[in-house]
């Protein structure tokens, strides 16, 4: 059912200073900074040819990880992503399989234009995991 690692997602208190930091340290191809405000982050990528880390700073009031950025104030890894062939159909299983799956429970466009989930962390060995269309 798992295809490959899509992101790893770092929250970061300042984007624009975590995304230096990986085109200066390690000249590593970086995306410009992206306003999602759908979504309440800001977003770059950090392309690794394999896979990509995405970067992440909260965005308005009701941002999804600024939780997550007031308990690690330096940022820290938020989420691993994980690609999927059929999200309709791997939300199933997970209902099946006693995953849970946060919010609604139903997919919805991703920041990447394709529909997500995400799976509890308290399933998941602590760790918050998103289920991307491929
Ligand atoms: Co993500």
């Amino acid at each position: 059912m798992l295809g490959q690692l899509n992101h790893v997602a770092i929250a970061v208190p300042d984007i624009k200073a975590a995304a230096e930091t990986y085109r200066q340290k390690f000249n590593a191809k970086v995306s410009d900074a992206v306003p999602q405000p759908d979504h309440g982050v800001i977003t770059v990528f950090v392309d690794l040819g394999n896979t990509k880390i995405e970067l992440l700073e909260p965005l308005g009031e009701n941002s999804p990880i600024a939780g997550f950025l007031a308990k690690n104030p330096k940022g820290g890894i938020h989420h691993i992503c994980i690609e999927v062939d059929d999200i309709e159909a791997a939300c199933l299983k997970m209902n099946d399989e006693g995953v849970t799956i946060t919010g609604t429970g139903k997919p919805k466009i991703g920041a990447h234009g394709k529909p997500v989930v995400f799976l509890h962390p308290k399933d998941l060995n602590g760790t918050l995991v998103e289920l991307e269309q491929a």
